[in-house]
């Protein structure tokens, strides 16, 4: 970008879009001005003055004037023809849409190839914690082994709000939904779209793949039952929505996003409400915990400005793992041990696991803790019907379950009780 002062072209004027207006109010030394807003719901009554709106999208996409575009709408598709104009129209691109991002990377990382423009979402994952920016940047490709996030607020949100103010997931939902944390479509959150969609977008930056979404392992919080937040209790574990990241030999790494029981220590375990947080685990620096609020209109609004402004002196993304790196590969070759509630014995393929290590049954629901293949849960759809529950134990990614039972076996003969 030659420009020196910036001049944006926002789409969307919903909770972000709105947020950022405000923001930008009261950030004049950034010389950046809002010249215009396109919307799709003119009819709507709007905090801001009339002349800003238009609602067509090439009063902004080809105005020479304009030279960033920001993108903050929830349409995926028209969304991505938004971006995809805007970056061969020689302007660069912010964007906080994250479904648009994770399923499109392909596309994007080719047109920013051939445009050498920039396009920056910082705030499409863990919306105030510099999370993208500082996979990108700070962690070489070797030292980065594990990594372990709460990405969605609003699930962390329903949570915090059912088993530790005991209201109902409706009330929870609704109370997210006014706070304005949830999508448009909230099915997208309480199911773990959302969080795939930034789990992509951060495994791309931290290790270099380039995965579609539904390629990863995921679930929601749709499922958890209210039996399961007492086995938790007694476990003296929370239960949280992880995305998880961890290197495996020869280039591998096990990644998927699935409730979690996390030990009442681990840093995530303190992570509440919209907040996210995320747990690196590097070559000498040991772990790192970033702490931040992860939705909403401010902390979002917040990443967003931060980009605008990285813009002012040229920042792009590098993706340094994927073009100078030798990029990792998805695997789904690795076993989990998981807790899994459900109401009918009938309705569990107890051949598939490798082994059960703990089993009870009550008068309603009934419980086992055992160790399954990732491929066979990513294969099947058992686990997410007839009221099944599915719940990784804490530390859950076991690489080679024959070491662990040539282990086990030898523990056996030697005598100890298991
Ligand atoms: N619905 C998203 C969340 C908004 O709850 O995390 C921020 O990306």
């Amino acid at each position: 970008m030659q420009h020196q002062s910036l001049r944006i072209g926002l789409f969307g004027f919903g909770v972000v879009g709105e947020g950022l207006y405000k923001v930008l109010q009261q950030t004049p030394s950034l010389k950046a001005e809002l010249t215009k807003v396109c919307i799709k719901h003119p009819e709507k009554k709007r905090n801001a003055p009339t002349q800003l709106f238009t609602t067509d999208k090439n009063n902004l996409l080809w105005d020479e004037a304009i030279n960033v575009i920001v993108e903050v709408t929830d349409d995926a598709d028209a969304a991505f023809e938004i971006v995809a104009t805007a970056l061969r129209n020689g302007k660069a691109v912010v964007s906080a849409n994250k479904k648009m991002l994770a399923e499109h990377l392909p596309d994007l990382l080719q047109i920013q190839l051939e445009t050498g423009s920039s396009l920056l979402y910082e705030s499409a994952a863990c919306a105030s914690i510099p999370v993208i920016r500082n996979l990108e940047e700070y962690y070489d490709n070797d030292l980065l082994h594990a990594i372990k996030a709460i990405v969605n607020g609003s699930t962390n949100f329903i949570l915090t709000k059912m088993f530790e103010e005991q209201l109902s997931f409706s009330e929870a939902l609704l109370l997210a939904q006014q706070s304005g944390f949830a999508e448009s479509n909230p099915v997208l959150d309480v199911e773990g779209y959302d969080a795939v969609n930034k789990w992509a977008l951060l495994l791309n930056h931290a290790y270099g793949i380039v995965e579609h979404p539904n390629k990863i392992l995921f679930t929601g919080i749709q499922s958890i039952h209210t039996a399961d937040a007492q086995v938790a209790q007694e476990k003296k574990y929370e239960i949280k929505l992880v995305a998880q990241a961890k290197k495996l030999k020869e280039g591998n790494v096990a990644a998927f996003v699935l409730p979690q029981f996390t030990k009442s220590d681990e840093p995530l375990s303190f992570v509440k409400n919209e907040y996210n947080g995320v747990v690196i685990e590097s070559g000498f620096a040991d772990k790192q915990f970033f702490y931040g609020k992860g939705a909403g209109s401010f902390p979002t609004a917040s990443a967003v400005l931060s980009d605008i402004a990285a813009l002012r002196y040229q920042y792009k993304y590098e993706y340094k793992k994927l073009y100078h790196h030798q990029p990792h590969t998805l695997t789904h070759d690795f076993y989990l041990k998981v807790y899994l509630s459900f109401t009918d014995w009938h309705f569990i393929p107890k051949d598939d696991f490798e082994w059960i290590e703990e089993w009870h049954a009550g008068e309603e629901r009934k419980y086992l803790v055992g160790v399954i293949h990732a491929q066979h849960l990513y294969n099947q759809n058992w686990w997410k019907a007839n009221e099944t529950s599915l719940i990784l134990m804490p530390e859950p990614i076991i690489e080679n379950v024959e070491i662990v039972k040539l282990k086990k076996r030898s523990l056996e003969l030697a005598g100890v009780n298991l």
